[in-house]
């Protein structure tokens, strides 16, 4: 099936030289005059105040749409960041005006030093959030260190509620230790606690009205996601459902009520009256929200990626490991951040175009 999508050509975003090439249709104008002196402001006048940063390439899934069948190259650990790399480079994007930090992976639990990690970027002054994304396997055994670090929110990933089907997905036992770790998690306050969820067709999408009776008892943000393409993750549009169509099928057994989002965020809400839980939709692909983006992301391997998508990349490792000063980091990350395109390159572009596989992104 081919979905009625603007289709720009690639070399209109993203993979062009030349940033300032705006999709005609795009609400989104390029200011030549831009300053380098404002680090995180691109040239469309979109301020990143949301880095994310992963902490590790490992993981102890191996979930399909995510990790490349055939196992992957990994990092020998020398080339990944240092923790005090880690440190000093949140200290230098909180100083700039970032306000929140998730830390994801591989999978960020098997960091050995995490909450050391938290806890330093936890007192950086100016930081008002600092998230983490997990698969939950490891929280029952560090979730209580790492709120004590302060961590203050958490994205735990379940794709399906149904043992059999988690185990064929993420090719590893665990399903009950990840309903473990939601159950901590509410426990321990974390509200709303997001439940992140891609949605395959042929393999879970009869279980978008499970997870909607989910939410009745529980104070959980079920995140639904469009199945995106990544190097090695065998994406086609054939498994990709569109979150109008996962809306659609919710909305056929349960009314979806509104709520207001923040206008930067990845997903669009709704509440089912009489539920304690709520539903986003994070439409990636079919319904872009690249003009108001606020993030960047730092790999375990020390690179900026200023899109999700975009294979552009500075190594802020290795000029750390050159001896960059402080003003010539920031010199860097301006100059990367200025030529962050409008946006991204549209799903089928993407499907053709390299960029890393997302275990070594990082979501
Ligand atoms: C790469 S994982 C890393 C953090 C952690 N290991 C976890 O499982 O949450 C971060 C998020 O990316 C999502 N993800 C990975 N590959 C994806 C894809 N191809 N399309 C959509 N979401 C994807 C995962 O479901 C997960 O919620």
């Amino acid at each position: 099936m081919v979905y009625s999508l603007p289709i720009l050509p690639a070399e209109a975003v993203n993979q062009a030289e030349d940033p300032a090439r705006v999709p005609e249709d795009f609400g989104l104008t390029y200011d030549p005059a831009r300053s380098e002196a404002d680090v995180l402001t691109d040239g469309f006048g979109r301020r990143h105040t949301y880095l994310r940063i992963s902490l590790i390439e490992h993981c102890n899934l191996r979930c399909r749409y995510c990790m490349p069948e055939e196992g992957l190259d990994w990092t020998p650990p020398e080339h990944l960041l240092t923790d005090e790399e880690i440190i000093r480079l949140a200290r230098l994007f909180v100083s700039q005006g970032v306000t929140k930090i998730r830390l994801t992976g591989g999978e960020p639990l098997l960091r050995k030093g995490i909450e050391r990690i938290v806890a330093e970027l936890a007192r950086l002054p100016g930081l008002r959030a600092l998230a983490m994304t997990t698969n939950g396997l490891l929280l029952p055994k560090k979730l209580d260190r790492l709120q004590a670090a302060g961590l203050t929110q958490l994205n735990i990933s379940l794709d399906t509620l149904r043992p059999e089907r988690f185990e064929i997905l993420t090719r590893r036992k665990g399903f009950e230790q990840v309903l473990r770790a939601i159950d901590l998690a509410i426990a321990r306050g974390y509200r709303p606690l997001k439940v992140n969820c891609v949605v395959l067709r042929g393999f879970n999408e009869d279980e978008l009205l499970d997870f909607a009776a989910w939410t009745k008892d529980r104070p959980v943000e079920v995140r639904f996601i469009e199945f995106m393409p990544f190097d090695g993750n065998g994406w086609n549009d054939a498994q990709l459902v569109p979150a109008a169509e996962m809306r659609a099928r919710i909305e056929a057994r349960y009314p979806l009520e509104p709520i207001a989002f923040d206008p930067h965020g990845t997903a669009r809400l709704f509440r089912i009256p009489g539920h304690q839980g709520r539903l986003g939709f994070i439409a990636s692909m079919t319904e872009p929200f690249c003009e108001g983006c606020n993030r960047l992301r730092i790999t375990a391997d020390g690179s900026l990626k200023v899109c999700l998508f975009g294979r552009a990349e500075v190594s802020l490792r290795d000029a750390m490991r050159r001896g960059a000063s402080d003003e010539e980091l920031l010199a860097l990350i301006s100059a990367a951040v200025g030529r962050k395109h409008a946006r991204h390159a549209g799903m089928y572009n993407l499907a053709r175009m390299p960029n890393r596989p997302m275990i070594t992104i990082g979501g």
